[in-house]
């Protein structure tokens, strides 16, 4: 006798939004069809790029005989996590000096936020804390929301971001609710480029947020998936991560090096910790150490070579830089094409804010109908919440986006 499956009650879960686009974008035959969804860089010709030096290096790791497919340290391999932390830090950071910095290499930025996560779930400000309030921005990055519910944190909240009718930062109500936050509540930051926003903080307004968060002692968890993307300088964009070390914070940064990198599929991420001295980052690196042994054992090494290949090569790290800037140029570009054809054509409304905004992605401001409308009947895939990849926009399908935008606002959508 067939016996029901153990299964059947299992529900059928949604699908990923952004990889739900991507699918759905591939499977449609309009050959007007242009995909401003997932995350991801494109060429002006609409393709992936490897970057040069990546290519340079894989051949060189291919060549190399001396290398071997041995289990990598749980914890990752030292050269990579070193140089990923000196990289958001800044070598010369005063806490690189005082040794009071550690790395854990991990499955891309989200495996970095997961095993931060976990481990705070469980050590931090008191064992086992479940309770503790997690703030992330108003709109964030979905997989945030996610990434912490998942590992049993049950408060999840979120502090006002985007203010919608300016089209930019709502500073006052930001640091409002991080006033209002329970001191050593635990606070996601996008380190550069937010996520959806494309908007930061300036540093006068990262100074407000850090004196706020001291004085309520929040524990600041940056999210730094775009170093380089944002204003083609890595310096620059680690700013914000650097003044908070500067201001004696204790920190984790999750470190991703999908896009600057392009290494997408490599999963190639960091958790680097700063804390207030090394017997700390010891024993947060020792507990970590069992976490990642319960969930990935040990991480993946081709990545991780490329990057620490790249990283600490003098030749190779210039390359890099260059091949980082080549990115963000490009998508520099696009938004000030977009921001002038959506002009010219008298698009309703204003548009200052598409060279406004920064990194990856724009705000556009579209309405979830007008997002349907643009999907639905110009093929153009953008996520519900009016977020589009910028570097899916090329010189030529700038024109017929601009102008379905401009449909897609005066259609009374
Ligand atoms: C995105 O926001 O599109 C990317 O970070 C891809 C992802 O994993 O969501």
């Amino acid at each position: 006798m067939a016996c029901a499956s153990s299964f059947a009650a299992v529900p059928l879960a949604a699908p990923v939004v952004i990889f739900r686009l991507t699918s759905d974008f591939k499977e449609d035959p309009n050959p007007n069809k242009v995909n401003l969804g997932v995350g991801a860089y494109r060429t002006d010709e609409g393709k992936p790029w490897v970057l040069p030096v990546v290519r340079k290096v894989e051949k060189c790791l291919a060549n190399n005989d001396g290398l071997n497919h041995e289990y990598v340290p749980i914890l990752g391999i030292p050269e990579f996590t070193q140089s990923a932390c000196e990289i958001i830090l800044g070598k010369d950071s005063p806490a690189i000096t005082d040794n009071r910095v550690g790395g854990v290499q991990c499955l891309g930025g989200t495996g970095a936020l997961r095993l931060g996560a976990e481990f705070l779930r469980s050590w931090y400000n008191g064992v086992n804390n479940s309770s503790t309030p997690v703030y992330v921005s108003a709109p964030t990055w979905a997989n945030h929301n996610g990434v912490f519910g998942a590992t049993g944190f049950t408060n999840i909240c979120s502090y006002r971001y985007w203010h919608a009718t300016k089209c930019g930062l709502d500073l006052q109500g930001l640091l409002e609710d991080l006033e209002n936050a329970p001191e050593f509540s635990i606070i996601v930051l996008h380190a550069c480029a937010h996520n959806p926003t494309g908007t930061d903080p300036t540093p006068e307004e990262w100074k407000k947020i850090a004196a706020v968060m001291k004085k309520k002692y929040l524990f600041p968890f940056f999210d730094s998936a775009y170093q380089g993307f944002a204003s083609g300088n890595l310096d620059k964009d680690a700013w914000a991560v650097r003044y908070f070390v500067s201001q004696g914070f204790e920190l984790f940064c999750a470190q991703s090096f999908s896009k600057n990198f392009g290494l997408y599929n490599e999963r190639v991420g960091n958790l680097c910790i700063v804390a207030k001295d090394n017997d700390n980052v010891k024993r947060i690196r020792s507990q970590m150490e069992k976490i990642a042994r319960t969930i990935w054992s040990n991480p993946p090494a081709q990545g991780a070579r490329i990057v620490a290949t790249t990283l600490n090569d003098p030749a190779l790290f210039a390359e890099w830089t260059d091949n980082v800037k080549t990115m963000a140029d490009r998508v520099l570009l696009m938004r000030a094409q977009l921001k002038e054809k959506l002009e010219k054509l008298g698009t309703p409304g204003t548009w200052n804010h598409i060279t406004q905004q920064i990194g990856m992605f724009s705000f556009t401001g579209l309405n979830p109908s007008q997002v349907d409308y643009m999907v639905k009947k110009k093929h153009i895939y953008l996520l519900g919440n009016g977020r589009i990849n910028m570097c899916g926009l090329t010189t030529s399908n700038l024109n017929y986006v601009a102008e379905s935008i401009k449909e897609a606002v005066t259609s009374g959508q």
